[in-house]
């Protein structure tokens, strides 16, 4: 396992943000790149709807970003590989002991709101020793069922509510 002097991001994982985001949406900022056409106006926001997003533009290992109530939701496809890390976590070392299976309805689909539970910054994907995401804020460290793991943040990313209407159809709200 890496230590807190790797977490910055490799050329790597940048180039694999940018790719996920472009596959998924074509376009978008490498930080958070929203699916614009699945995002809410300003009266569906107000009203909490919940807004769709499309599981099938998102390939596997890649983690889009939508708006939902004026929030980031990071929608991950987790990889084999992501799904074991997290799910061989002995959840009562953990600082916000929970399990994937609590924080996940199909193991290869995570979402959660991308809001540092620190003082709030957006994390970064694919980053930080356990490359699940890291808040260059302060430091915070996620591992890939969104745990908080280092740092200062008290509490595991909050995960919303959502259903999978479909197998390629999920519904956030
Ligand atoms: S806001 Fe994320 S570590 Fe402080």
């Amino acid at each position: 396992m890496a230590n807190a002097s790797t977490v910055e991001p490799t050329r790597r994982d940048m180039l694999f943000i940018a790719t996920g985001a472009a596959a998924a949406v074509g376009a978008g900022s490498l930080v958070w790149p929203f699916i614009s056409q699945m995002n809410p106006d300003a009266s569906t926001i107000a009203a909490g709807a919940a807004i769709d997003v499309d599981l099938s533009a998102i390939a596997e290992g890649a983690i889009v970003t939508v708006k939902w109530r004026g929030k980031p939701i990071f929608v991950r496809h987790r990889t084999k590989k992501e799904i074991d890390e997290a799910q061989k976590v002995e959840t009562s070392s953990l600082p916000d002991p929970q399990s994937d299976a609590q924080r996940v309805k199909k193991p290869e689909w995570l979402v959660v709101i991308g809001v540092c539970t620190h003082l709030g910054c957006i994390p970064l994907g694919h980053s930080g020793p356990y490359d699940g995401w890291f808040c260059p804020c302060h430091g915070s460290v996620y591992d890939t069922s969104g745990r908080i793991r280092q740092g200062p943040a008290p509490k595991n990313l909050e995960v919303p509510a959502y259903t999978f209407a479909s197998d390629t159809k999920l519904v956030i709200g």
